[in-house]
Parts: C-alpha cells; structure tokens; sequence
C-alpha cells in the first residue's frame, strides 16, 4: 500500500537512509527540513500543520537530541497538530539510555496515535558522518569514558528496522531496542579504522571535565557542549546501558552490521582520507 510519510530530519543521518529505503518501496516521502518546500523547523512550530498537510505517517528525528530544553514541548505540539490532521503512526527515534529523552517518548506514548519507539545506541555513522570524523581526519582523536564498551548501531539498520516498524502495524505501541552486536571503546573503535584504512591516528583518553573544559576553549556553543557533557556522562557513564540487544534481528530477521563491516565499507567510499572538513 502506497503512504504519504513525513520523515523529520530527511537529510541527516538516519533519516536520509530510510527516506532512501521507503523511496524504493514506492512509498511517497516527503522530507522534513528547514531546507525542504515546504519548510519545517522545529524551532517554529508554525511550519508543523504545513509538513503535515496529507501524511499518513512520519518518522521523527529530533534536532539535535531530545534531551535539550524545548524538546518535550516541540513534541508535544507536533503529537496534537498530527493527531488533529489525522496521522495514523508515529516513528520515533530515541536515544538508549537516555532518562531525558523518556519524557519525550511519554509524550508521543499518550499522544492518541498509534507509535513505535526506537531507542537507539550511539551510531557507527558518528565516526564517518558526524563529530568524530574531524578529529579522526587530523590523526588525533581525544576522548572520554575510555572505559565505556558501547555497542554501535549502524544507521543503516536503524533506517531498515524504522522502515519496517513504520509499515508494520503489528509493531504499534511498542518499543524496540537496537544496538550493534558488540561492544568497543573507542580506542577499540579507533584502532580498527586506522587499522583498516592504514591512517596513522593517536588515541588519547581524557577526562570529562578535560574534554569539556577544550570543548570550551575551542569556542563551541554553550548548548552544544552542554549535550556533549550530558550524552557521554548520563549514557556512556552507566554500564547498565551498554547491554546488546537482540531486538534488530528480530525485527529485520538478520544480524546487525559489525564495527568491522562498518569500517571496511566505509574505508571504501574514501571518506577517512579527505582533507578535513567541519562535520558539525
Ligand atoms: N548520533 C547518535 O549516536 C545517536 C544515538 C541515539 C539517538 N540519536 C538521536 O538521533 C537524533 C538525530 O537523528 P539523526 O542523527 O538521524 O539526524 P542528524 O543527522 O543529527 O540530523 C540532521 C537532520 O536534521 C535536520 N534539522 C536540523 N535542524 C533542524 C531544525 N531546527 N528543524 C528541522 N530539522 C532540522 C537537518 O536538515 P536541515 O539542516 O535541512 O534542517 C537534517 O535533515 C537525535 O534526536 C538523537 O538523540 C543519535
């Protein structure tokens, strides 16, 4: 059956990869960006209607974490405005581990609509997409919570199971935990790309307040060093939330993407070796 689906954050990490799957299982996306026509931006809730005009389902990425103040009430005004417009499902991706983010998950739990949430780990797509390549590209990545053993997803299975739970009722109201299926720190993480891609690059733990005392020093906004702070203390710094689930085999029937597969694949499209560019 052919759906009109929203998916929030189309351009970005996951949402560009499931925009891509849906395209090719005929469904009609339209993505939601400031940069798309019709605009959305989560810091204007007068473009929510507008993007939900004629959609049966969305996919929704918050920007940039729903742990940041003003979350929960861009969700909650999106929940109304779509159950209003007669959205059939929601899709939302949470972060695993994450105590802030639950209130939003509530939100869109008691919001009236049918929903899956999809809480994920930290992705692999962080050290090729995101605020690990920079550093990676200099040959010398600093890092805190050397001892957190994480286990990445890949977005590309993030995007695959999102794609089935949102065409798959029989997944309504449930929550659905994905992770990779492995653990690495980041040295562990960082050690296989240079390995794999024969680049040269010094790893170097640090500590919290060493990070987020550079983080400053460099000039980074004041939010944005705020939500580092928060995503490797409150999800990095309990091992309770490091534990790899299996729930993406049961939902896409295959195993989920090793670290290694990630890293092979990507040494590939060359991004490891380009002159460096700001990823933020
Ligand atoms: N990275 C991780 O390891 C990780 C782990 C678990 C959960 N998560 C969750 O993943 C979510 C982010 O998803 P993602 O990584 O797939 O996306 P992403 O790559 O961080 O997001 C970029 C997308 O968001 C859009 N965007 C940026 N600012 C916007 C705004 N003000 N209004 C509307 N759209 C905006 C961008 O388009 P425009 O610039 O065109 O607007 C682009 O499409 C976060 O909520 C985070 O909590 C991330």
């Amino acid at each position: 059956m052919e759906n009109n689906i929203l998916v929030i954050g189309g351009t970005g990490k996951t949402g560009r990869r499931v925009a891509e799957k849906l395209i090719k299982l005929n469904q009609n996306v339209r993505i939601g960006s400031r940069n798309n026509s019709p605009s959305f931006d989560w810091e204007n809730t007068t473009t929510y209607s507008e993007a939900l005009k004629g959609i049966d389902r969305a996919y929704i990425t918050y920007y940039p974490d729903l742990a940041v103040p003003g979350a929960k009430e861009a969700i909650n005004t999106l929940t109304e405005i779509a159950l209003k417009s007669g959205l059939e499902k929601v899709v939302l991706l949470s972060g695993k581990g994450e105590k802030e983010a639950e209130a939003c998950e509530e939100i869109v739990a008691n919001s009236g609509l049918n929903y899956t949430l999809v809480r994920a780990s930290w992705f692999n797509q962080n050290f090729s997409e995101s605020f690990f390549l920079d550093p990676i590209l200099a040959g010398h990545v600093e890092l805190p919570m050397a001892a957190a053993e994480i286990p990445f997803v890949d977005a590309d299975d993030i995007a695959e199971a999102v794609v089935k739970v949102l065409l798959d009722d029989s997944y309504n109201n449930q929550t659905i935990t994905i992770t990779g299926p492995r653990k690495l720190t980041f040295r562990e993480a960082i050690q296989e790309i240079s390995n794999q891609t024969k680049k040269s690059i010094n790893f170097r733990d640090v500590t919290l307040d060493n990070y987020i005392k550079s983080m400053k020093n460099a000039g980074l906004p004041k939010d944005y060093v705020w939500l580092i702070g928060y995503l490797f203390k409150e999800v990095l710094g309990n091992h309770e939330n490091q534990i790899v689930s299996n729930d993406i085999e049961k939902v896409i029937g295959r195993k989920a993407v090793d670290f290694s597969e990630f890293v092979k694949k990507t040494t590939q499209t060359g991004v490891w070796n380009q002159s460096i560019v700001s990823s933020l």
